[in-house]
């Protein structure tokens, strides 16, 4: 055992892994680019009471999993657990909801939540999240749903499943909460469900034991209540859904382990995960930001798990972000003249855009040709006494391995020709 090793339930990316992480990650982040959402950063960690508020105190997510403290200064930080909440936060302090509307953003990083480890379920978390801040055109919805099914489809995915419904607003909300709480009253719920009941109804819709979901089989659900508004506004939702060509189920059961949805809420669910099948979810948020303190404009972003996305690629059997480490790899033989000739021919190459690496420390030929192949390179640029004392290095295709000596002038061309094949 090392003397030192990563928290508990916080995973490490290390290569070659890391680049499938970091291709997730991307691929992602060019879906939200392609809709047109502006990149935001914001910290790791924020005022408590933000959170408290702005997800709701009575969640798990708030109540059981933050990690708070207090700094030097005394005052209560917490690492952020979701992206939601600080996101609204800085639209308001910055005012951008004061020019064109809505306001677009995308945002990727580390949220924190104290959780069971288990597989795909981590204390340190990745998202990449958009958020679309002031409208509440269905259309805005549909395509906050598209830019993630884009995103996992320009991965290669295939195998997940869209769940979506509608939360309905608070004109609906209340009454129906009334009528579910009667309908629970009325069974025989165990002390901890009846403790849910209490705090949430409508969190115990998904409860997937089999005798409560007989038990819930005819509880009132919200699809069912929906005022005259909410009800329009989702058929609108499905109805340019249905026209992009994104395919979805409506879940009238789902429940979100954050307090601040209304209307649209949707979750990307892939079953070849295990119990953590979530890899993306979100969904609209009308009243976030006047409980923030801002002007009551509505919302609608998602969450997409990036490490849990990583791990559907790899149950897909994607290869994602396994490509060669570089394309040109430098093999020195001799003394340092020959290292800094290849260090001179690879920084022109890195110039034109490919990636290249080389032997370090005077390796033998033969060690160096075998870290040559092992790069995955398609061309290894081999410089000896020779080759220096003639002005020259030799390019070898490592596919089929042809070589030729060329003028050190002519190097980049040679290299481009090979890997323009
Ligand atoms: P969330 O559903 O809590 O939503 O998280 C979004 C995604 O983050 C999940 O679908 C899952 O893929 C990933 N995730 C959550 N917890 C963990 C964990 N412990 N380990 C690994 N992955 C995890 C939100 O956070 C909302 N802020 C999304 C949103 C944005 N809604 C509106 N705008």
């Amino acid at each position: 055992m090392p003397d030192f090793v990563a928290p508990k339930g916080v995973p490490d990316y290390v290569p070659a892994r890391s680049r499938g992480f970091a291709a997730v990650r991307s691929a992602l982040l060019a879906a939200a680019d392609r809709a047109g959402y502006a990149p935001i950063e914001l910290p790791v960690f924020e005022d408590t009471a933000l959170f408290a508020r702005g997800v709701g105190e009575s969640t798990d997510v708030v109540s059981k999993e933050m990690y708070t403290f207090s700094d030097r200064g005394g005052r209560s930080v917490s690492l952020r657990p979701e992206g939601t909440a600080g996101v609204m936060r800085a639209v308001i302090e910055h005012g951008l909801d004061r020019g064109p509307l809505p306001v677009k953003l995308v945002y990727a990083g580390p949220f924190f939540r104290y959780e069971r480890p288990q597989a795909g379920r981590y204390r340190q978390l990745q998202q990449v999240g958009i958020e679309a801040v002031g409208s509440d055109d269905p259309t805005l919805d549909a395509e906050v749903v598209a830019v993630a099914d884009e995103g996992f489809r320009s991965l290669g995915l295939t195998g997940y499943r869209l769940e979506i419904t509608s939360l309905g607003d608070r004109n609906c909300r209340p009454a129906y909460r009334e009528l579910l709480t009667a309908h629970l009253g009325g069974l025989d719920l165990d002390e901890a469900t009846a403790e849910r009941a209490r705090i949430n109804p409508l969190r115990v819709l998904d409860d997937k034991r089999p005798h409560m979901r007989e038990m819930l089989a005819d509880a009132p659900l919200m699809l069912d209540h929906l005022c005259d508004a909410c009800r329009e506004h989702f058929d609108r939702v499905r109805a340019v859904l249905d026209r992009l060509g994104v395919a979805y189920e409506v879940n009238p059961r789902m429940v979100r382990g954050l307090d601040y949805y209304t209307r649209t809420t949707f979750e990307f669910v892939h079953p070849g995960l295990g119990a953590q099948s979530g890899i993306g979810g979100g969904g609209r948020y009308d009243g976030l930001m006047a409980e923030l303190g801002g002007q009551s404009l509505s919302g609608i972003g998602f969450g997409i798990g990036v490490d849990r996305t990583l791990l559907a690629c790899e149950a897909e059997g994607i290869p994602v972000g396994q490509r060669a480490r570089c394309d040109v790899f430098g093999v020195p033989v001799g003394g340092t003249a020959a290292a800094d000739a290849v260090a001179v021919l690879l920084g022109q190459i890195r110039r034109a855009g490919h990636r290249a690496d080389m032997a370090y420390g005077g390796r033998a030929l033969k060690t160096a040709m075998k870290a040559a192949s092992g790069s995955g390179a398609r061309v290894a640029l081999i410089v000896g006494d020779q080759e220096l004392a003639d002005g020259t290095a030799v390019v070898r295709d490592l596919a089929s391995g042809d070589q030729r000596t060329v003028p050190l002038a002519e190097v980049s061309g040679a290299v481009e020709n090979l890997l323009g094949d």
